[in-house]
């Protein structure tokens, strides 16, 4: 397993940098969508997996089962198919249609929960079914990416990719959900570039950085716990970004850009340029931007104009309830 493992290396990691047309910064994104299964979250589930592999925690018998309603599941998922393991994602209300039927093709068996948690999300009730389902299912793995450092272990790579592409940044920016990506990066970046800041960008709702109330109903982007791995990550700002404004960011990356990409990219690049703005000096900044995934997914949600109108009205009267 671990030598199929090997060959897959090749089609993930050393994503394609771009430079952005901005005036107040130098604007550098990082394609993470161009990995295998499409998007950053090959490098945590490569790492995870691998490694559980590696420790003798996976065999070829084992059940995977993974908390997961996007990408790190799609990733999960292309990583079983090709060492034939079985996968159990679970998964929630907010998944994208598109991901839904994918795992559906893609999986040994996919489980979606449907109660909202106390924070609101869904987070803590997957976590409770994966628990279960790893209790009763003998010889299962769980791929913990909240938990496992393997996820932000997974990112050493990306950062080692940055320092080869840059003399000089001052800012990378990085959306935040399980927190292995700023995890790993801040971590790594911080031995080699201590005068690169790091930026976290998190939606309004997550409870990561902030404990004001917002349901959410974006994908990808933020969480409803605060993950364990993130202790070990050294944040030097952070950007709390509304709903609305992602949708706007994403609308602005592709016609400012032409770059059709998710939520958490829209979110990064609206952050980005008006923190940049903020910050902006005689001399240029450089800023760089992790993009996790492509938009495609998105075109039921973000990219539907209807759904944005009445995301907007829901957010609205939950305020004025308030
Ligand atoms: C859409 C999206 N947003 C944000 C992230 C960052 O997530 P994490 O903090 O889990 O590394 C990812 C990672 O792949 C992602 O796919």
């Amino acid at each position: 397993m671990l030598k199929k493992l090997e060959k897959l290396s090749a089609l993930i990691g050393n994503t394609p940098l771009i430079e952005l047309k901005n005036n107040d910064t130098n604007l550098f994104a990082k394609l993470e969508y161009n990995n295998f299964s499409g998007s950053s979250k090959d490098r945590a589930a490569y790492s995870i997996i691998y490694n559980a592999i590696k420790s003798g925690h996976i065999n070829e018998d084992t059940t995977i089962i993974a908390s997961s309603s996007g990408n790190l599941a799609i990733a999960v998922a292309s990583i079983c198919k090709i060492l034939k393991l079985k996968f159990i994602p679970v998964i929630d209300p907010n998944i994208n249609k598109a991901y839904e039927s994918l795992l559906n093709l893609m999986s040994y068996k996919v489980v979606k929960v449907t109660e909202r948690d106390n924070t609101g999300g869904y987070l803590l009730t997957r976590i409770a079914t994966v628990n279960k389902l790893h209790a009763v299912t003998k010889n299962s793995f769980v791929a913990d990416q909240y938990g496992d450092p393997n996820n932000y272990k997974g990112y050493y790579g990306l950062t080692e990719e940055v320092i080869n592409s840059f003399d000089h940044l001052d800012y990378i920016f990085i959306a935040v959900s399980s927190s292995g990506g700023i995890t790993g990066i801040s971590k790594s970046m911080k031995e080699k570039r201590p005068e690169t800041k790091i930026i976290a960008v998190d939606v309004e709702g997550s409870v990561i950085f902030s404990d004001v109330q917002v349901k959410r109903y974006i994908s990808g982007i933020g969480a409803s716990q605060v993950p364990p791995i993130i202790e070990n990550a050294i944040i030097d700002d952070v950007i709390i970004i509304s709903q609305l404004d992602i949708i706007k960011g994403c609308f602005e990356l592709l016609d400012e850009q032409a770059i059709f990409a998710g939520a958490s990219s829209g979110a990064l690049y609206k952050a980005a340029k008006n923190y940049c703005k903020k910050h902006s000096s005689v001399l240029k900044s450089s800023s760089l931007m992790i993009f996790p995934d492509k938009g495609h997914t998105y075109l039921d949600t973000i990219y539907d104009k209807e759904w944005g109108e009445q995301l907007a009205a829901k957010l609205q009267t939950s305020s004025s309830i308030k």
